[in-house]
């Protein structure tokens, strides 16, 4: 007979066959960071590739100093919710903060941006509903439809069409309708077509919610992401997003221009339940905030990583994904390959995302490289010249 432990002996069996060896794809441990691009690991100085730490933020003087003093201030943490002990004005402070960067009404904080999407989905949907979601979108997404109880549909991803197509078939009832897209793909790094998809939700008469986790700070006039640089930021009726990545903290973020979205912290049960963000890391993110939408010398340094990795992984003959932005997926194919160049640059020095499936299609594994402003011109010579020694040794480029 089956027993509830099986499927974790299952879990740790495979997981141990893919550790085997020196690196350890889902262990690997970061014994200091050196900064917010080069990290300690296994004793050796490593370049991280693999951060989402978009602008470097993590270690910037203003967000470590706002952290401190708001550790002195409020302590280490906030031992529950805010429903139940109350918000800290550090909460106040970013919420009214993120509202008038991003031009919003309303803003509201979350303890992850995966609390922040249960949140919204569940706290805006329930049975009878229908949310219909990009295939490719991020696993909490999917969970947060999950967690609404809704009907969950899928449609083809990046594509308006079928979210028409799906939209059109189903019930004329009255049930409520909320297509739910990224605007930057976390691992194709591909952007959505949000002009098409605003204009389907208006026609078909569904709402829109865009996860913005991946490109606030690099899109956009004023860093408030691809609704901002599509030119659709009124007519989107939520957007959410993290502050684990261009931030440098952690928790998450809603905004809206409709007012019932204040009742998500009174009915959502990923906000009730949980406890709120520690003070130091609020105060951390808030400062991270006001530097990213002050310092405009940060999206143009992201850009030149960029384009700097680019070229010199198309030079060097690696297959990269069309898309250009700050996520640089680069095909490697077959599964053991993959697992063989991850361990092997990380063994030489450089740190980057392993993609394997179900994250990609089981021919097309990956090696999903994020860049920051933070990485210099050295660091990202350095990386190609790894990535140069590691392919040619492996067979994935040709030999000069
Ligand atoms: C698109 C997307 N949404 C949400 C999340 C969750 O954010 P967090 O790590 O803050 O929980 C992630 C994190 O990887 C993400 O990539």
């Amino acid at each position: 007979m089956a027993d509830l432990l099986d499927k974790l002996h299952d879990r740790l069996a495979q997981a141990a066959a893919l550790d085997a060896g020196v690196a350890r794809p889902l262990e690997t441990v970061f014994q200091r960071m050196l900064g917010p691009t080069v990290a300690e690991i296994d004793g050796r100085r490593t370049l991280v590739f693999g951060s989402n730490n978009y602008f470097g933020l993590t270690f910037h003087p203003a967000v470590i100093a706002a952290a401190k003093e708001a550790l002195d201030r409020y302590g280490s943490g906030t031992t529950g919710s805010r429903a139940a002990n109350g918000t800290l004005t550090a909460h106040r402070e970013l919420e009214e903060d993120l509202a008038r960067a991003f031009g919003r009404k309303h803003a509201l904080v979350f303890t992850t941006g995966y609390q922040a999407n249960l949140a919204m989905v569940s706290g805006l949907c329930g049975p009878g509903d229908f949310v219909l979601l990009d295939n490719d979108c991020h696993a909490s997404l999917y969970d947060a439809a999950r967690l609404s109880g809704a009907t969950i549909l899928g449609f083809r991803h990046n594509s308006a069409d079928s979210l028409r197509q799906r939209l059109r078939r189903l019930p004329p009832d009255g049930k409520n309708r909320l297509a739910v897209v990224e605007g930057l793909y976390s691992i194709q790094g591909d952007l959505a077509p949000l002009r098409e998809l605003v204009d389907v939700c208006r026609e078909e008469g569904a709402y829109l919610i865009v996860d913005e986790a991946h490109s606030i700070g690099a899109y956009g006039e004023h860093g408030r992401g691809c609704v901002e640089a599509q030119g659709v930021a009124d007519e989107v009726d939520f957007v959410v997003g993290t502050f684990s990545k261009a931030l440098g903290g952690v928790g998450g973020f809603a905004l809206s221009d409709h007012d019932a979205v204040q009742g998500i912290p009174l009915l959502a049960r990923p906000y009730v339940f949980t406890a709120s963000g520690g003070a130091a890391n609020i105060a951390g993110v808030r400062a991270a905030l006001h530097v990213l939408m002050t310092d405009r010398t940060l999206a143009p340094k992201l850009w030149r990583a960029v384009h700097r990795l680019r070229d010199g992984l198309s030079a060097l003959g690696y297959r990269l994904g069309p898309s250009v932005s700050p996520i640089v997926p680069v095909t490697i194919g077959d599964f053991a390959l993959t697992l063989r160049a991850w361990r092997a640059l990380l063994a030489t020095g450089l740190y980057v995302n392993l993609i394997l499936p179900p994250a990609c299609p089981p021919d097309s594994c990956l090696l999903r490289f994020s860049c920051s402003a933070a990485h210099t011109d050295a660091e990202v010579d350095e990386a190609l010249a790894l990535l140069g020694k590691v392919g040619r040794e492996l067979g994935i480029l040709e030999k000069a």
